[in-house]
């Protein structure tokens, strides 16, 4: 086998950024079922929703001092090259991408403010029972029941947006027999031939971003 056709085993997702995603999945699941599924279960539903916001916050950093591929320039493209991305696909033959492509890019740029949406409208909202924000306080009740409506919107929009995304990686699987899933596990894809290896970034930095955006949310729920 010639060099430029040597399979090379690279690390496209970082350990951050898989935890950050698969921590993510859980608690927006769990964040939805505590509000969805019994009165009981609802005081769980803000430290889900606080663990939502740090997680983005840290996502929010890691986009630009993450591993390459994580970093916000690699994959937040110009519109004119997701769309010709979409015409590539339509006519079967897309350009392979290590990281997100340019679609999918967005794809993820859309899920990455949705879901700040909805953390950030849960801080000012209010079932005018028993629970509410710790931001519900600061606004009036008219823009409070605003932004509780909003975010019980966001939610559906969401949704959407959720099964959209899981049935691109569901298409990729089944139509272009490419495992998207499993990179998203052990962070590692291969590439035939040649590359530039992504560039890592710490794993020290990571951390610290992560306390930093926990430390941050627990102070805005604290003074609230
Ligand atoms: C609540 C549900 C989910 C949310 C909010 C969500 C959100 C996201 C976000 C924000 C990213 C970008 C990751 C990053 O660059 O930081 C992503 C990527 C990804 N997600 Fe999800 N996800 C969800 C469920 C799932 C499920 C159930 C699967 C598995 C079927 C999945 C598979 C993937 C894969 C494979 C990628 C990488 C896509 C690529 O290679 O470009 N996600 N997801």
């Amino acid at each position: 086998m010639s060099p430029s056709h040597t399979p090379h085993r690279l690390l496209v997702w970082d350990l951050p950024t898989r935890l950050f995603h698969w921590a993510l999945v859980i608690l927006v699941i769990a964040a939805w079922f505590t509000a969805e599924m019994s009165d009981d279960l609802m005081d769980y539903h803000a430290p889900l929703g606080y663990g939502v916001l740090t997680l983005l916050l840290f996502r929010l950093a890691w986009g630009f001092v993450g591993s390459t591929h994580s970093r916000f320039s690699d994959f937040i493209r110009p519109p004119g090259e997701a769309l010709e991305y979409l015409r590539d696909m339509k006519a079967g033959r897309p350009s392979p991408y290590l990281g997100h492509n340019p679609l999918g890019g967005w794809m993820v740029a859309c899920l990455l403010l949705a879901l700040l949406a909805q953390a950030a409208t849960g801080l000012f909202a209010s079932d005018e029972i028993m629970n509410e924000g710790p931001f519900y306080h600061l606004v009036s009740s008219e823009t409070g029941s605003l932004l509780t409506q909003a975010h019980e919107m966001i939610f559906n929009l969401l949704t959407g947006l959720v099964a959209l995304h899981v049935c691109a990686v569901l298409a990729y699987r089944l139509i272009k027999r490419e495992n998207l899933v499993l990179p998203m596990i052990t962070g590692h894809k291969t590439l035939q031939g040649p590359g530039p290896e992504p560039r890592a970034a710490s794993l020290w930095l990571a951390i610290l971003l992560l306390a930093a955006s926990g430390t941050l949310v627990w102070a805005l729920v604290v003074l609230a």
